[in-house]
């Protein structure tokens, strides 16, 4: 049943008051863990409401990503493969509207009561969270989800560079060191980490339930890009037809949805994106290399190695390699 919302504020506080802090990231806020994870209290007050109140809508399709995977990427190229034939959208929006203002935010903006204008609306939900915290609506269904993974070292690598460009109204960020980001990233005390865990949700339910849930490679998507956006549209019902095939439509959906597309446009070079009110990133942020293997150039050997073994040791036995 729909509990009201002054009751979902009450279980938040009351959490919130119970749950094991860690204040070491000093970027955006505390992170608190619940649940075997960690949330900032913007995303756990939002995972809580998600959960109360969440009602999936039957054709809705879930993007699941932990953050820096390529979510951004994902969401845009969802949104051009559903948005493709809608003839309202002569002009696509994503020249002029970042990928992030098309697809809402779960945990973020259904139930924090933001006014956000999404055009046009596809039925297409985002959302960090683990697989384990979905709210029961997504799990008692049908409801597709789409979940993006990466490479850990650049996963880390990128969340590093973006905390340290996050601004927030009440903590100032000169420098994060990187050693102490890499310590709590491999201790597994991360903005909706542990990374490894995040995965293995996912991962294993994309085993049981295949038919319900498309996993998906970064560094795959990066490099046979025509063949998983092929894999991603015929698995949200809006396959590509031969016509289309013929007519170049995927290649049209590759190159607006391409790294160096986004990242040039005005909309993505100058403006802002508030995740939360107190929140607010430049869009730019959300488009720094957009390369496979970037942590090569910021971890030492002995930080790779370390890295690795926790993954490889966190994910033996589950046939996915990171
Ligand atoms: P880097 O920091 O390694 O460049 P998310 O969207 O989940 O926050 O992930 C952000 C990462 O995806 C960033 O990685 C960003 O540059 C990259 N990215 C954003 N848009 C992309 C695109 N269209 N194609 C490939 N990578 C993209």
């Amino acid at each position: 049943s729909c509990k009201d919302p002054e009751k979902s504020q009450q279980e938040f506080q009351e959490i919130i008051s119970k749950a094991p802090k860690n204040s070491e990231w000093f970027a955006f806020s505390d992170l608190y863990q619940y649940q075997g994870f960690w949330f900032t209290p913007k995303f756990l007050e939002g995972t809580i409401l998600a959960q109360e109140q969440f009602r999936h809508q039957s054709n809705d399709i879930i993007l699941c990503s932990y953050p820096r995977t390529g979510t951004t990427w994902l969401k845009s190229l969802s949104f051009a493969i559903m948005n493709r034939n809608n003839s309202d959208s002569l002009i696509n929006p994503l020249h002029s509207v970042m990928p992030h203002e098309c697809v809402p935010f779960l945990e973020v903006d259904l139930f924090q009561r933001k006014s956000i204008k999404y055009y046009p609306k596809v039925p297409l939900v985002a959302t960090h969270l683990p697989y384990s915290l979905l709210p029961d609506s997504v799990m008692d269904s049908t409801c597709k989800l789409v979940y993006i993974c990466r490479d850990p070292k650049d996963v880390f690598v990128s969340l590093w560079h973006f905390l340290g460009n996050v601004k927030d109204k009440e903590t100032k960020i000169d420098e994060f060191s990187l050693q102490k980001g890499f310590d709590l990233f491999c201790n597994g005390v991360s903005l909706h980490g542990p990374y490894w865990d995040h995965v293995l949700g996912y991962w294993r339910a994309s085993l049981e339930f295949s038919e319900n849930i498309l996993f998906i490679k970064y560094e795959d998507l990066k490099e046979k890009t025509s063949l998983h956006v092929k894999r991603l549209a015929e698995f949200m019902g809006y396959p590509f037809s031969l016509d289309e095939q013929r007519e170049g439509v995927v290649e049209k959906i590759i190159e607006i949805c391409d790294f160096h597309n986004l990242r040039n446009l005005e909309v993505n070079k100058k403006g802002e994106y508030a995740i939360f009110e107190s929140v607010v990133v430049q869009n730019n942020k959300y488009f720094r290399k957009g390369q496979v293997g970037d942590w090569k150039n910021y971890l030492t050997a002995e930080m790779q190695e370390r890295l690795d073994c926790i993954v490889d040791q966190k994910l033996q036995g589950s046939g996915l390699t990171l």
